[in-house]
């Protein structure tokens, strides 16, 4: 059970599908206090997702809701909503879920639902980003965080970091650079969210009371 002090602060409820290394640097960065919130639980729609081992030795609340349980896409997403809306959480963050949402389930979190996609949208939505760049001889890649609407890896952007993509790269080497690009923006992007300073508005991304005309940029 949190604290007194502890339900003070903003909740944050994570989505995972796997290994979970966002989700450590939100942990890591909620423990050293540089993001003022609580994870209150971390969910996994996969029984094999290391990132519980890590809310676990976090001491934080893990659950697991296998969708493959699950006789429809609308079943789980309705399940799914009614444990997260459990931990009443005033932000939900998809840290490397693999799903596709329902209109429904996105709806319900309109404004308070980010993701993080490996590339630089609104370039490369879907799976295998770091594949499709090399095959396509791209010479530069990168990180996103947004919004969640209902268009798959179309809500409005918050921030990006760019990297180069190197003669030398392979599909995990790429991904490598793009995942340290990861671990710096998804932590800052949360701690502007749970201090007040970004919302979603209209559908646009407002920081600091101002509109976002262009995604704010991590120069690496
Ligand atoms: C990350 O690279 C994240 O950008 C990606 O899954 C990985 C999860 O890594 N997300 C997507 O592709 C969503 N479309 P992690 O489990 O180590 O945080």
């Amino acid at each position: 059970m949190p604290t007194e002090t502890q339900t003070a602060l903003p909740a944050v409820v994570v989505l995972i599908s796997g290994n979970g290394s966002n989700l450590q640097v939100l942990i890591d960065a909620v423990q050293t206090g540089r993001v003022h919130a609580r994870i209150a639980a971390v969910i996994s729609n996969r029984p094999d997702a290391y990132g519980l081992q890590r809310a676990t030795a976090a001491g934080i609340p893990a659950e697991m809701l296998d969708h493959t349980c699950f006789d429809s896409r609308e079943a789980f997403d309705q399940a799914l909503q009614e444990r997260i809306d459990s931990f009443q959480p005033d932000l939900v963050v998809l840290a490397g879920f693999m799903r596709i949402l329902t209109p429904a389930f996105v709806t319900h979190y309109t404004g308070r639902m980010l993701n993080i996609h490996p590339s630089l949208l609104p370039l490369y939505k879907g799976i295998h980003t770091h594949r499709r760049v090399l095959e396509d001889g791209g010479s530069e890649h990168g990180v996103s965080v947004h919004f969640v609407t209902p268009e798959l890896d179309g809500g409005p952007v918050i921030m990006q970091a760019k990297v180069p993509v190197l003669p030398s790269d392979t599909e995990e080497s790429l991904a490598q650079r793009v995942h340290v690009q990861e671990h710096v923006i998804y932590p800052r992007v949360v701690k502007w969210f749970v201090e007040g300073r970004l919302k979603l508005v209209n559908n646009q991304v407002v920081l600091d009371g101002s509109v976002l005309t262009h995604p704010a940029l991590h120069m690496a």
